[in-house]
C-alpha cells in the first residue's frame, strides 16, 4: 500500500511544546476547565490577533452559539449566513430558533458576495447579525461588506474557523467583526484535538460567553441559575496543546503557503485548473489549497479526487452550499446575480481541495501532482 496522505491532519511541534503543557496540567492537578493552561492559551491568541478579550471552548461551533447569543440573536429573529460553507456556521442559528437567509458568494474570493448580501438587505431590512465565514482561510471582502453592515447597523460574526492568520489589510480575520469564532478542530492549521475560542474588543459578549459556557451559575453560595447554560468550556489540558501549538502557528502557515505555491506553480500551464489568487493586501493561511475545474474540463473534481484515493491520498470536493442541504431546504437564498447558477453551486461543481497537509514532504507533493498532471494528459 502506497504511503497515506491525508488531507489536513493533526501536526504537532518537533519539540513537544504540547506535550509539555498537557504535563503540566498533570503535574499541577488542574484537570478541568479552569487552569494556567487555558489563561496563556486565551492570552497568546489575544495577543496574536491583537484583539482584548478570548473564551477558549470545547469547538468552534459552540463559539458561534455564544457569539450568536452575544450578539442578542433570538427566536424569530433574521441571520444572514454565508451559503457556501460548513453546516456547523448555521446549525447554531437553529440552535437559537432563528431563520438562517443564506447569502451567495463572489467568485474573487469565494466568500460572501457583497452584491448578494446588498440584495438580502432589501428583502429582509432588519436581521439581528450577519454571519460572514472566510472559506478556506480566504479573507472576505471585508471592506465592503464591513460597510453594508454599518449602514444598516447590524452586527458582524466572523467564522473564522478556518482561516486563523490570515492578515487582510494589515488586520487579522477574526478582528473585523463585533466578535468571531475559531476553530481548534483535528483538521485546522493548529489543533487542539477538539476545540474553539470566541474573541471580542467586547469584554461585554465574552464574559458573558464565559458564563453560558460554564452552566450560568449565577453568583451564590448554592447553585442558581437564572438563564438557561451550556457545557462549552476547553479542558484545561486540551489547552495545553493549543498552548504548544501556538507556538508554531507561523510556521504552519508558512508551510501551508508553500503547499500552495508548488501546486500553484504544476499547474500553471493546465488551462483548465483554476488557482484562487490572494487579493491585494492578502496574506492568506490557506488551510486548504483549493482549485477550481474549469466548465469545459474533460476532467472533473470526481476523476482528481478518485484518482488520488487510488493511491491512498485524501482530498475533498468543495462544501456544498446551504441552500441544497435537505435539512435547510426551506430556508431563503440570496443569489450573487441572475445567472442561471448560483456562485456557490458553480464553485461546488467545479472545486477540489487538494491535500494541504503541513507533514507533506516534497516527494509527497510530486506524487500528488503527478496524478493530477496525468489526468490531464
Ligand atoms: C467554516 C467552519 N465553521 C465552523 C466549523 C466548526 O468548528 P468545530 O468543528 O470546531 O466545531 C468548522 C470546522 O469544523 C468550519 O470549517
Amino acid at each position: 500500500m502506497n504511503k497515506k496522505i491525508y488531507l489536513a491532519s493533526p501536526h504537532m511541534s518537533d519539540e513537544e511544546y504540547e506535550l509539555k503543557f498537557v504535563k503540566y496540567a498533570f503535574e499541577t492537578n488542574w484537570l478541568s476547565t479552569v487552569g494556567e493552561n487555558i489563561n496563556e492559551f486565551e492570552s497568546s491568541v489575544k495577543k496574536y490577533l491583537n484583539i482584548k478579550n478570548a473564551v477558549a471552548l470545547a469547538s468552534g461551533t459552540s463559539g458561534i452559539h455564544l457569539g450568536l447569543k452575544g450578539l442578542g440573536v433570538e427566536k424569530d429573529d433574521i441571520v444572514f449566513v454565508s451559503d457556501l460553507t460548513f453546516s456547523a456556521s448555521v446549525n447554531p442559528i437553529i440552535y437559537q430558533n432563528a431563520t438562517p437567509v443564506f447569502i451567495d458568494s463572489e467568485y474573487e474570493t469565494w466568500n460572501m458576495s457583497p452584491e448578494a448580501l446588498e440584495r438580502a438587505f432589501e428583502k429582509y431590512p432588519n436581521p439581528k447579525a450577519v454571519v460572514v465565514v472566510h472559506l478556506y482561510g480566504r479573507a472576505t471582502n471585508m471592506e465592503k461588506i464591513t460597510q453594508i453592515c454599518k449602514k444598516h447597523n447590524v452586527p458582524i460574526l466572523e467564522d473564522a474557523a478556518e482561516a486563523l492568520g490570515t492578515i487582510y489589510k494589515g488586520k487579522f480575520l477574526g478582528t473585523y467583526g463585533k466578535c468571531a469564532a475559531l476553530s481548534f478542530n483535528g483538521n485546522k492549521i493548529i489543533t487542539t484535538t477538539g476545540g474553539g475560542m470566541l474573541v471580542s474588543d467586547d469584554e461585554e459578549i465574552i464574559n458573558k460567553a464565559k458564563f453560558w459556557s460554564t452552566q450560568s451559575k449565577d453568583p451564590a453560595r448554592y447553585y442558581q441559575h437564572s438563564q438557561i447554560g451550556y457545557n462549552y468550556r476547553m479542558s484545561n489540558v486540551l489547552a495545553g496543546i493549543g498552548r504548544g501549538q501556538m507556538m508554531v502557528l507561523e510556521e504552519r502557515i508558512s508551510k501551508k503557503r508553500e503547499i500552495f505555491d508548488i501546486y500553484k506553480k504544476a499547474f500553471e500551464k493546465i488551462d483548465d485548473i483554476e488557482v484562487t489568487i490572494e487579493k491585494e493586501d492578502e496574506r492568506s493561511n490557506r488551510w486548504l489549497s483549493v482549485i477550481a475545474l474549469k466548465e469545459k474540463s474533460k476532467v472533473k473534481p470526481l476523476d482528481i479526487i478518485e484518482a488520488l484515493e487510488n493511491e491512498n491520498i485524501e482530498s475533498r470536493l468543495v462544501w456544498k452550499p446551504m441552500h441544497l442541504q435537505p435539512v435547510f431546504k426551506k430556508y431563503d437564498f440570496i443569489k450573487h446575480d441572475d445567472s442561471k447558477i448560483a456562485v456557490g453551486e458553480d464553485l461546488f461543481n467545479r472545486g477540489v481541495c487538494l491535500p494541504s497537509d503541513t507533514k507533506m514532504t516534497q516527494e509527497d507533493m510530486q506524487r500528488i501532482i503527478n496524478i493530477i498532471l496525468k489526468l490531464f494528459k
